[in-house]
């Protein structure tokens, strides 16, 4: 029996979107996409395989999965189990209470940690980072710290992520607007599918992309906070607009997602320079410097209540804890 192995890895935001699958099996994505790590959500998980075992057994924040909740686990296990094994997996996220930000990018981070050290590999950063990406594609990003890039590659091993950025020597904050919990109708998976296949406007976000990725990677290095706000606010709504025009039409935005968007508009108006992004749901998350932080979580709170408001700073990569005594 091999040694429990534990895992920590914290979720990221994307700057410039991954939005689409060139190849679904092997899940590499149709661009590159950037992103920054936050401090704030993060993953912890324990994996241990087991001889004995005649299944995976999947724990997630202390609740026994069903063999079929946890499908998706039990397949990335495939990828690095020992002949014959197992695993107790047990995995807590650590997101602020109903915050509905649990990120499929920082588990399965931190799953491609725990279970390849369980396995007995020592794998590379890059290596993980690989591993990660079978699970879920933003996962790729989250076992680097601070700015990560990853390049869309053309084959297994060359689609991977690379830090741009992992110190983050520079006073900037991404404000969480937790506005509804609930899970989400149509999947980022299902959601990128449908805007590959039948947005007519897919062609064109891949113009954009790597138009964003080459005018956002000197304003990071420079920090042009300006130049970087404007590229990541177009991005995300670039994004939102494949699924306006996918067939059948969807959207992630709901009525707060505007109200927030129109408060930063406002408070930009007003010469406070923030910028906002949403992934697929309508949590609005609002990229500021910490120097700008008292009046935008201020509007924040006065808008939905503090309680609503949760503010992130930059983030680790990947880190290895050690794993609790008895498991
Ligand atoms: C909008 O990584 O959740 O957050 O690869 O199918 O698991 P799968 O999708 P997922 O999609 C993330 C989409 C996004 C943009 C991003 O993080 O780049």
């Amino acid at each position: 029996m091999t040694p429990a192995a534990t895992a920590r890895a914290h979720t990221n935001i994307a700057l410039v979107k991954y939005w689409g699958k060139a190849d679904t099996d092997r899940m590499l994505p149709q661009t590159s996409s950037l992103s920054l790590t936050l401090d704030q959500f993060y993953t912890d998980t324990t994996v241990k395989f087991d001889p004995t075992l005649t299944a995976d057994e999947v724990t997630l924040n202390g609740e026994r999965l069903s063999s079929q909740a946890s499908g998706k686990v039990q397949r990335f296990l495939d990828l690095v189990r020992p002949t014959g094994n197992f695993a107790r997996v047990n995995s807590t996220n650590h997101v602020p209470t109903a915050a509905g930000l649990a990120s499929s990018a920082s588990a399965f981070a931190a799953l491609a940690g725990a279970a390849s050290r369980a396995a007995g590999l020592n794998l590379t950063r890059t290596e993980l980072s690989r591993l990660a990406r079978h699970g879920s594609g933003s996962a790729t990003r989250s076992i680097f710290g601070g700015f990560a890039e990853w390049t869309a590659g053309t084959d297994d091993a060359s689609s991977v992520a690379h830090p741009i950025d992992e110190a983050v020597d520079w006073p900037i904050a991404v404000v969480a607007l937790v506005l509804n919990a609930h899970q989400k109708k149509v999947s980022s998976r299902q959601g990128m599918q449908s805007s590959v296949t039948t947005s007519p406007f897919y062609p064109a976000w891949k113009d954009v992309v790597a138009r964003d990725l080459t005018t956002i990677r000197p304003a990071i290095s420079q920090h042009d906070f300006q130049q970087m706000g404007e590229i990541l606010e177009s991005n995300a709504m670039r994004m939102h607009a494949l699924t306006l025009s996918a067939q059948p039409p969807f959207t992630y935005l709901n009525g707060d997602s505007l109200i927030t968007m129109q408060a930063v508009q406002d408070l930009r108006a007003a010469g406070t320079a923030c910028y906002y992004t949403l992934d697929a749901g309508p949590n609005v998350k609002i990229f500021c410097q910490t120097a700008d932080l008292p009046k935008i979580t201020q509007t924040m709170a006065d808008l939905f209540g503090p309680e609503h408001v949760i503010v992130a700073h930059p983030g680790p990569g990947i880190q290895f804890l050690s794993s609790p005594a008895k498991f």
